[in-house]
């Protein structure tokens, strides 16, 4: 079964090119499966139908859902919510809602990621289509190397939210209710889950990264950030869909200046993720909503090729650790050392000039401060060496 996740900054057009995706998959044959995961749902009005958070059919091959995080800790979560109820109504506290509960970050993505888990398991989808939101936590759990604990602490990280609360309110502490067997098992359920979610995510043949941004400074600075972030944790993003680009016979003097600025952003684009295949969609002129407007959408980013394909199983970059240095490596073929340039450039970016190419690399948070050691080759990559300050 072949997973894609969509994530990129709001507004850039993650919904639309995750629909247009879909679509074009259900219509070469494959069983496909959209999910919604971003609380600010606009799959179904992109679609033009109307979607819950149970599975829909809306279209030949293709079923749609709305992650709704309450509906699932009612569905399926219901135990556990009734042990922290049951807790906090013992610390003095009313009962929690399902609603309160489902505001831990992240949340709604788990809950997708066990939805692909029981989709691999009973195969009844060729394709899986996810359409993430455009959160920290969304990559940290999808990066994150070992996120079967990740739940666990969220939840009892909550827990201890609402027992300090509870301590101010009452004024001391209870009796804790010891929770059921259910309860128990319904925990170790997700910690099993949340450990098979790695075998989902680190599968580069089937479940891939796709960012999706626009040829604007913002969108272009966010999605570096997030492409070095997955990059460090070895997660392949296998392409680029620069969505809204305006064509160049656009006319007008408005349309003109948008063009000519958008000229420096393609370039800014190139030089930060050059090797990384790059896909495109056109700013249309009437609103990208319904199956007709998507599908033209879908011309325009896969044209005849097959949307499912894998455009890449590495990562031109990865980060690498020894000695307490850092290494970061960059696929840079044909070059030597004395070809290049290397310096430290704005928003905590490194710049390596080597010859007519320029690549632009923003560094993770957790590496600001580091010390740029100095650069050496092997055969194929370039290799940056840092030195963190605070380790
Ligand atoms: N290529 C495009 N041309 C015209 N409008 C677009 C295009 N891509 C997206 N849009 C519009 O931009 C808005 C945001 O798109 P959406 O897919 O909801 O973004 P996101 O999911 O990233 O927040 C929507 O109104 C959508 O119709
Ligand atoms: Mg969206």
């Amino acid at each position: 079964m072949r997973t894609i996740i969509y994530n990129g900054k709001g507004g850039v057009g993650k919904t639309s090119v995750a629909a247009a995706t879909a679509l074009r998959c259900a219509k070469l044959g494959y069983r496909t499966m959209i999910m919604s995961v971003d609380t600010a749902h606009s799959l179904g009005d992109s679609l033009n139908v109307k979607l819950s958070a149970d599975i829909m059919n809306v279209g030949e091959n293709l079923d749609a859902l709305e992650m709704n995080i309450v509906h699932e800790m009612r569905t399926k979560w219901s135990s556990i919510k009734d042990y922290i109820s049951a807790f906090m109504l013992s610390q003095g506290v009313e009962d929690i809602s399902a609603e309160e509960m489902a505001i831990l970050p992240g949340m709604e993505m788990a809950a997708a990621l066990f939805y692909v888990l029981q989709f691999k398991d009973n195969g009844e989808y060729d394709v899986v289509i996810i359409d993430t939101p455009p959160t920290g936590e969304t990559l940290r759990l999808l990066s994150f190397p070992d996120v079967s604990n990740w739940y666990i602490e969220k939840l009892f990280g909550l827990i201890k939210r609402m027992v300090s609360i509870a301590r101010v309110t009452v004024g001391k502490m209870m009796d804790i209710p010891l929770p059921s067997k259910e309860v128990m098992d319904s925990i170790s359920d997700i910690k099993r889950n949340m450990e098979r979610v790695k075998e989902v995510l680190e599968d580069p043949e089937n479940t891939t990264i796709r960012l999706v941004l626009n040829p604007e400074r913002m969108p272009i600075s966010e999605t570096m950030r997030s492409y070095t972030y997955l990059c460090l944790y070895n997660k392949t993003v296998e392409c680029l869909i620069v969505n809204k680009v305006i064509p160049q016979d656009a006319d007008g003097n408005f349309m003109k200046r948008k063009l000519e600025e958008q000229e420096g952003y393609m370039k800014m684009i190139r030089e930060a993720f050059d090797p990384l295949k790059i896909m495109y969609a056109y700013q249309m002129q009437t609103e990208l909503l319904g199956p007709e407007k998507l599908d033209i959408m879908a011309d325009m980013i896969f044209g005849d090729s097959d949307p499912t394909e894998v455009y890449a199983k590495t990562s031109p970059m990865h980060f690498e650790t020894e000695d307490g240095i850092n290494k970061l490596y960059i696929r840079m073929p044909f070059l030597s050392k004395d070809d290049i340039n290397l310096f430290r450039g704005n928003n905590n970016s490194i710049v390596i000039e080597a010859g007519e190419q320029r690549r632009t690399v923003a560094l993770p948070l957790s590496m600001c401060d580091a010390e740029m050691l100095g650069a050496e080759f092997d055969d194929e990559n370039l290799i940056v060496k840092f030195k963190r300050q605070t380790e």
